[in-house]
């Protein structure tokens, strides 16, 4: 018993949204060149993973809570990935409880196996530079949840810089039970930019980066912008009454997730995130609601039992 309680870790997920994301032309790798904001939010899963008997690498995996149905529980899960990178020497037994939607646009598989690096290096010794590396290896945004905060990501999304910013942001997030594919999604984007050159893109974070230093949601919210929504919209068109429904219920601004379909509408406070996600809940246009804010941390260990 004693053994088992040493050798259990537990680690902290948490979702992102881009405040900006800038998408620029395809690369002969097939990656586009981003210029992204990221925003870690405190919409967050929780990880446990126990030592137990086996191979080395992940031994079992389960997944509780919101969507959990939709998550792999086999070695497509980029959690198993993230073991076997980050040199499992152990057999593990791995629980995952999302509160991040799944396929939502929030970076939750991504955020799920920065997690699980946290965790690698707590029993392995990795040191922040080996976990940096692995992290870009496993996705784009894989790097930005192992750190959190707010950052400026270029290249795929994995070269971060921090971003100075003051203040709280609170959101109200309204979520589709069915996911996007975020392929499809910049796909989608490049034959939209085939047929219409001049689709307007997000341009400069210059604006942006400004107004958050200001810490006031009021100035920051007529900067974000999001390439990928023209995309996002295309292939599922009922997303744009959701962000009109989301600006009618009194929000500053409102935006796609990332690839979608989540859409991310900025309030004043929190209790001004309540009154707008209780109108939205309301108008019955979305599958769930959730409010939250950011920035927080990234991926981190909460419980280390040795
Ligand atoms: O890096 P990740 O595996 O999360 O990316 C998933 C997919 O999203 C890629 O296979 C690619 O189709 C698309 N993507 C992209 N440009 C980026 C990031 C992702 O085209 N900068």
């Amino acid at each position: 018993m004693r053994l088992a309680a040493q050798l259990r870790h537990e680690a902290v997920a948490h979702g992102k949204v881009n405040l900006h994301l800038g998408v620029g032309d395809a690369r002969p790798d097939g990656y586009h060149e981003l210029t992204t904001v990221f925003q870690s939010l405190a919409l967050a899963d929780r990880m446990s993973v126990s030592v137990c008997e086996g191979t080395a690498g992940v031994a079992s995996l389960s997944v509780a809570g919101a969507d959990a149905d939709k998550v792999p529980t086999d070695s497509s899960n980029l959690v198993w990935r993230a073991a076997e990178l980050a040199g499992a020497s152990q057999a593990l037994d791995v629980r995952i409880d999302k509160g991040i939607p799944v396929a939502g646009g929030m970076a939750g598989g991504s955020a799920d196996s920065a997690a699980m690096l946290r965790i690698m290096a707590a029993l392995n010794g990795l040191d922040d530079a080996q976990l940096e590396e692995i992290a870009a290896q496993l996705g784009s945004d894989v790097p930005f949840t192992l750190h959190g905060g707010t950052m400026l990501g270029t290249g795929r999304g994995e070269k971060l810089e921090p971003l100075p910013t003051s203040g709280e942001y609170h959101w109200v997030l309204a979520v589709s039970s069915e996911g996007l594919s975020t392929p499809k999604v910049f796909a989608t984007l490049d034959e939209l930019r085939e047929t219409n050159p001049e689709l307007p893109r997000a341009g400069a974070v210059d604006a942006l980066a400004d107004a958050l230093l200001t810490g006031d949601p009021e100035q920051v919210a007529p900067h974000l912008a999001n390439d990928l929504q023209a995309a996002a919209v295309e292939l599922r068109p009922g997303l744009q009454d959701i962000l009109d429904a989301g600006i009618q219920a009194g929000a500053l601004n409102g935006i796609v997730s990332g690839s979608g379909p989540t859409c991310a509408f900025l309030c004043r406070d929190a209790t001004h995130a309540e009154q707008v996600a209780a109108r939205l809940r309301a108008e019955k246009v979305v599958d769930a609601i959730y409010t939250t804010h950011g920035p927080v941390a990234g991926a981190h260990l909460i419980t280390n039992e040795s």
